[in-house]
Formats: C-alpha cells, sequence, structure tokens
C-alpha cells in the first residue's frame, strides 16, 4: 500500500474511538472515509449512519451499515469526513469529490464533525487545491465569466477527457476555482453565498473540531 493510502487507513481506523454504542453517525465521502466505513463494519458497533452522496449509500449498503434519511433523524452526533486541503487553524476546502452541498448539510447538522486525512492535505493556508463552487447548470457560463474577471481561473469540472460536464448528486455543475492562496477565506465565502446561482462553496470554516491525521503516530488536533 502506498503511504498516503496507508495514512488514510490509519486516520479512518482512528475515528473509531470516537464512535460509540446508539450514535447517528454523519457518514462523509472519498477514499479515506471508505476505510473509515469498512472499520466500522467490521466493530460490533450499532450505530445509524446519515450519508453524504449516493457513492457512500451505496457503500453503506454493500457494508450492511444502516443508514436513514437525514430528515428522519433529529439529531447527528457526529460525522466523520475526509477533506481535501486542511489549515491549522482547522479550516478546509471541501468537494473534491462532488460532494460538497451533502456534505456541508451533514456537518452543520453535527454536534461535532471529525476529519480524516493524509499529511499531504494539512497546509499553513488553503488554496493550493482548487476550490470547488456548486452552481446551478442554468447561467453558470456568466458565472465561470465572473470568475475569471475576479482572477479565479475557474473550470467547469467534466467527466475526465470529455466536456461533460459532471452533474452532482443533487443536480447541480461544480466550477472549480484555481486560487493558489487564499489569505481571507471568510471574506471569500461572503462573496460566493452572495452570488445568484452559487449553491454552496468548498470553504467548510469553523466546522471541524477534530482532525486525524495518518502517520507513524496518527496525530490528532483539536479546534480552540
Ligand atoms: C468529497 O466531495 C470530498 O469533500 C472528500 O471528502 C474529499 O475529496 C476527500 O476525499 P479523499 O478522502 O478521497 O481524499
Amino acid at each position: 500500500m502506498e503511504k498516503k493510502d496507508l495514512q488514510k487507513k490509519q486516520a479512518g481506523t482512528a475515528a473509531l474511538t470516537y464512535i460509540k454504542n446508539d450514535m447517528v453517525v454523519g457518514l462523509g465521502t472519498g477514499s479515506t472515509v471508505a476505510y473509515f466505513l469498512e472499520a466500522l463494519a467490521n466493530s460490533n458497533l450499532n450505530i445509524i449512519g446519515v450519508t453524504t452522496s449516493t457513492i457512500t449509500s451505496k457503500r453503506c449498503s454493500e457494508l450492511d451499515i444502516p443508514i436513514v434519511d437525514i430528515d428522519a433523524v433529529d439529531h447527528i452526533d457526529i460525522t466523520v469526513d475526509g477533506a481535501d486541503e486542511i489549515d491549522i487553524d482547522l479550516n478546509g476546502i471541501k468537494g473534491g469529490g462532488d460532494a460538497l452541498l451533502m456534505e456541508k448539510i451533514v456537518a452543520k447538522n453535527s454536534k461535532e464533525n471529525i476529519w480524516i486525512v493524509d499529511s499531504s492535505k494539512v497546509h499553513k493556508t488553503l488554496g493550493l487545491f482548487p476550490l470547488p463552487v456548486e452552481v446551478i447548470p442554468y447561467g453558470s457560463g456568466q458565472l465561470l465569466r465572473q470568475f475569471t474577471a475576479k482572477g479565479f481561473s475557474p473550470q467547469l469540472r467534466c467527466h475526465p477527457n470529455t466536456t461533460k460536464p459532471i452533474i452532482t448528486d443533487a443536480g447541480h455543475y461544480i466550477i472549480d476555482c484555481y486560487m493558489n492562496t487564499i489569505d481571507d477565506p471568510y471574506s471569500l465565502a461572503d462573496y460566493f453565498e452572495r452570488q445568484v446561482g452559487v449553491v454552496e462553496h468548498g470553504l467548510f470554516l469553523n466546522i471541524c473540531n477534530k482532525m486525524i491525521i495518518g502517520g507513524d503516530t496518527v496525530k490528532i488536533k483539536k479546534s480552540q
């Protein structure tokens, strides 16, 4: 197994420590979460899952992890999710796997959020990973023009080697903004939240409570 995958597995497995019987658990999306799901399925824990994508729902049904619709529960105790990039204040970029909207809805409705990452994801500031912005297809070309004018070097996310836009689980497009560095993530988030046609952006600010970084020694960082 490659170092990165090994670290993802270490982080995913370590997250199990925080799961207790009868919890309602938000289940994120991505290759790191896949290791967490496996560990969960192999444990004796009885939980109810709330998923963040059709791909995670499918994996849960393969692994016999019980899941319910988000609106069937009155709370989510804890959510375990991956991240594409995370800074030292535990702010992050998510959405590399197309699932940012449902991930943010589940995260915002969770009492606690744990992110599991390999060490390559942790940076002093955000922006190296292109920032995904989920948009309504109608008028998305106008948003692309607008983001270009702002210097965000946007690209419509398409299926590999095609010009066919990917469609999210909620029926939207994703525009990736190549920012390089994000000096002020809060004002950037505010900008995207004010644009008509933007459904949600991949800046997850002040959401993560604990980050678990895989490695020889699994590191855990808690928010202040
Ligand atoms: C899904 O849209 C993303 O937010 C994922 O959580 C993120 O891309 C992490 O994925 P990996 O664990 O596959 O790196």
